[in-house]
């Protein structure tokens, strides 16, 4: 059964450049979306602030009546001991979600290390990691979410703010037949494939903390029989445009991604 998530990122209350007017934007444009699922890829908060966060639960709140949401840590969350609001105002800083009739999982983690911009999953997320992946039914398309980017992002100026397990990481990923691997941190949209697997970024939602001629914008993914399409919606304008689609088939109980089509964009195009 055909299932829509959205994938948010970047949404960074109490930044400068944070627009309310992009939020409202946003939001109007996923109640009308009506997806079946949002995640959100961290960065909730510029500066790990309780007030930030106490925005940041509002307009989770808003979201909510929607649809089920679910939310990871980035790194501007983890600055000032900020992790310590994220659980008590937010929930949980790692989740699984499966959902067997939209023939899907997702497993967020959360890649935050306290008061430095470099992200780490760490050898005992790992551990969890691997056994959650092993109870998700192989038919399933697998997804993983954490905030820092697996791969590297062009378009941002010099490399930098890295995941420092991503190897192991990423050998984790392929063993075990992950699909989607969806990130954010970098403010810009891209999608790479390796080995089969689709990494996903998102650009920022709600700010206008953009590279070059980027634009806020966020993910939209469409999980059918068969296909799977990635459609990257500009919050400024609505404008919605196809960023990649996939053929899909599940081969001796093994869901696989069979071909892949993706249009890399030039901000221009929009
Ligand atoms: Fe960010
Ligand atoms: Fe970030």
């Amino acid at each position: 059964m055909e299932r829509k998530i959205i994938q948010l990122s970047d949404i960074h209350f109490g930044e400068k450049t944070f627009s309310h007017d992009l939020k409202n934007n946003a939001l109007k444009q996923i109640e009308d979306e009506n997806p079946d699922l949002i995640i959100i890829s961290g960065d909730l908060t510029n500066r790990g602030y309780a007030h930030e966060y106490s925005d940041a639960s509002t307009f989770l709140d808003e979201l909510k009546t929607v649809t089920n949401v679910h939310v990871i840590p980035g790194n501007h969350d983890a600055r000032n001991v900020g992790l310590v609001h994220f659980e008590k105002l937010i929930g949980e800083r790692k989740f699984l979600h499966i959902d067997k009739n939209g023939g899907f999982a997702i497993i967020g983690l959360d890649s935050s290390e306290p008061d430095i911009n470099d992200g780490q999953i760490g050898i005992d997320q790992m551990l969890w990691l691997q056994a959650e992946l092993e109870k998700i039914p192989d038919d399933l398309c697998k997804i993983v979410t954490f905030h820092h980017h697996l791969l590297p992002i062009p378009h941002t100026g010099r490399e930098r703010n890295i995941l420092l397990d991503s190897g192991d990481l990423l050998r984790v990923f392929i063993a075990n037949g992950v699909d989607f691997v969806l990130n954010g941190h970098k403010h810009v949209p891209n999608v790479w494939m390796v080995e089969n697997m689709v990494t996903l970024n998102s650009g920022t939602v709600t700010t206008r903390k953009l590279r070059g001629e980027t634009f806020p914008s966020y993910n939209h993914l469409i999980i059918d029989e068969g296909e799977i399409f990635v459609n990257i919606i500009n919050t400024e304008t609505g404008y919605k445009r196809e960023l990649a689609r996939y053929s899909v088939q599940v081969e001796g109980d093994e869901y696989n991604i069979c071909s892949h089509k993706h249009n890399f964009l030039h901000p221009n195009q929009f």
